[in-house]
């Protein structure tokens, strides 16, 4: 059940241990959960169902080794980072191959998965020491009364454990982007990984531990939501949430967690704005890739055309003739198309379909589905009543709304509650910047599909899109607080002139 290439070491059995204390441990409930190969929807994986009494152990392991760790010199921690860096790109092949086989991502894109994580890391180690090392020294005579004999030192120190949630799409590059910047900034982490990715975020930790972190910073408890998840989360040891996934489990997160930073992504329904003007062949090839690569299973992803009427036609047909060179089928074959992640994720695929084609929406390409696998599809002429306009699918089928104005296009990407990014494509760049201005999300690009990347670009949703702003500097950041330090002074007793 295992399969190749995975790390022995974390293995029992055919099941997976949880890491705490340095050390790779079977939970005592006895009890395990499945993880589910997504392309034959059969039992692919078994972890550990961990206990409340094992959360429990993580916390004050991570608690006591945080305290040494944030002692340790900034250079040693970032040597630490570049050395697991180099193992997880080392390590590429197995771990990838746990990204096919529980998340069903092409062969291709796991291994960039992987890859980008290795990167991040060092980046991550470089800015650390730049960003960390730089304190403020502010002195008191702004402020009418005071004089010149106060100096305040502010530096940034850690805030604690991080407690790290990726979810199923990027378990790794997304449990990296936060382990990596709460441990260079002196924190301990734990992480709990998504059931489906639990495997590939399971060897990922393994590069941390053959890179020497010190024993109990870094644990990975897998486990069901019911009897750890409220438990993590709302644990007084926690004295941060990193979170991203969906928006529902996100506001609960919120709800629930005390007063301690989060940081959420939470999904978003990108809007794509084709002005008369734009490159059709550019938009189309970005629609393409913004829409269909991972099979739509991106917070970023194109989630919505919004096409002004004089180009619409001339748009869908070359958006149509390159969805039909989509290749469909396993990840292993690496297709461009793949299942998507669970049974239920499908069937609500499908919902969205048959109700825009019961309300008259036009569907360029005919429904079709093998268990989890589902075909790419162009919907257009969608309007607002239907639930594709506004709902988002995290699957590969992209609705087309064709408009009359750009302020029609403007007003629809500001209705929906998900504001993550936005996209435009005009060969006008004053246009560009003036819509850009009026669209309210947290990332417009022009004439470029949505995305997260470059890792240490700022990354951030409005309204129900998340909390806070990631990349590589905003969360290292993040990951701190300021403390300072006020040096008192006899008040000077000479005199200027
Ligand atoms: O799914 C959410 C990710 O943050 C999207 O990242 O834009 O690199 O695919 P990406």
């Amino acid at each position: 059940m295992a399969g190749k290439g995975v790390f022995k070491e974390i293995l029992d059995g055919d099941v997976f241990k949880y890491y705490v204390d340095g050390e790779w441990r079977r939970s005592c409930s006895g009890q395990f959960i499945n993880v589910q190969n997504p392309s034959t929807r059969k039992p692919m994986f078994r972890v550990q169902a961990c206990t409340q009494d094992e959360v429990n152990r993580c916390i004050d392991s991570a608690k006591a080794a945080q305290k040494i760790w944030a002692r340790t010199p900034l250079w040693k921690r970032a040597e630490a980072l570049h050395r697991c860096a180099a193992i997880m790109k080392e390590q590429k092949a197995p771990i990838a191959d746990c990204l096919v086989k529980e998340v069903a991502k092409a062969l291709k894109d796991a291994v960039v998965e992987v890859v980008r994580s290795g990167d991040l890391l060092s980046y991550t180690a470089e800015e650390g020491i730049r960003i960390l090392s730089e304190g403020k020294f502010l002195v008191s005579d702004p402020f009418p009364g005071n004089e010149r004999n106060k100096y305040c030192l502010s530096s940034k120190i850690p805030l604690g454990v991080i407690l790290a949630i990726p979810p199923f799409n990027y378990p790794v590059n997304l449990a990296v982007s936060k382990m990596g910047p709460a441990l260079i900034a002196g924190n301990a982490v734990v992480l709990k990984p998504p059931t489906q990715g639990a495997v590939s975020c399971l060897h990922m930790v393994h590069t941390f531990h053959l890179a020497g972190f010190p024993k109990g910073l870094i644990s990975a408890v897998t486990g069901k939501g019911a009897d750890i998840g409220d438990f993590l989360t709302m644990h007084p040891g926690i004295n941060c949430i990193s979170f991203t996934g969906g928006c529902e489990t996100g506001i609960a997160i919120s709800k629930k967690a005390g007063m301690i930073p989060l940081q959420m992504e939470l999904g978003g329904k990108d809007s794509c704005i084709i002005l008369e003007d734009a490159d059709l062949e550019l938009a189309a090839t970005n629609i393409i890739k913004g829409g269909f690569s991972y099979s739509g299973q991106r917070c970023t992803a194109v989630k919505v055309v919004l096409a002004m009427e004089c180009i619409a036609d001339q748009l869908v047909c070359k958006v149509n003739a390159k969805l039909a060179k989509l290749t469909i089928g396993m990840p292993e074959d690496d297709c461009d198309i793949t299942p998507v992640i669970s049974e239920t994720s499908a069937n609500f695929i499908e919902g969205l379909v048959h109700d825009a084609r019961h309300k008259g929406a036009r569907l360029h390409q005919e429904w079709r589905r093998e268990g989890n696998l589902i075909w790419p599809i162009l919907i257009d002429h969608v309007r607002p009543d239907m639930r594709i306009a506004w709902e988002e699918p995290f699957g590969p089928i992209l609705p087309v709304i064709r408009i009359k104005t750009v302020e029609e296009g403007i007003h629809h990407c500001n209705a929906n509650n998900f504001a993550l990014q936005g996209c435009i494509f005009t060969r006008s760049f004053d246009k560009a910047i003036m819509i850009s201005d009026a669209m309210e999300s947290g990332t417009i690009q022009i004439n470029s599909a949505p995305g997260r990347g470059p890792d240490h670009f700022p990354f951030q949703g409005l309204r129900d899109s998340g909390v806070g702003s990631q990349g590589i500097t905003n969360s290292i950041n993040m990951m701190c607080k300021i403390k300072s330090t006020v040096m008192n002074f006899p008040a000077a007793t000479y005199t200027m002139g």
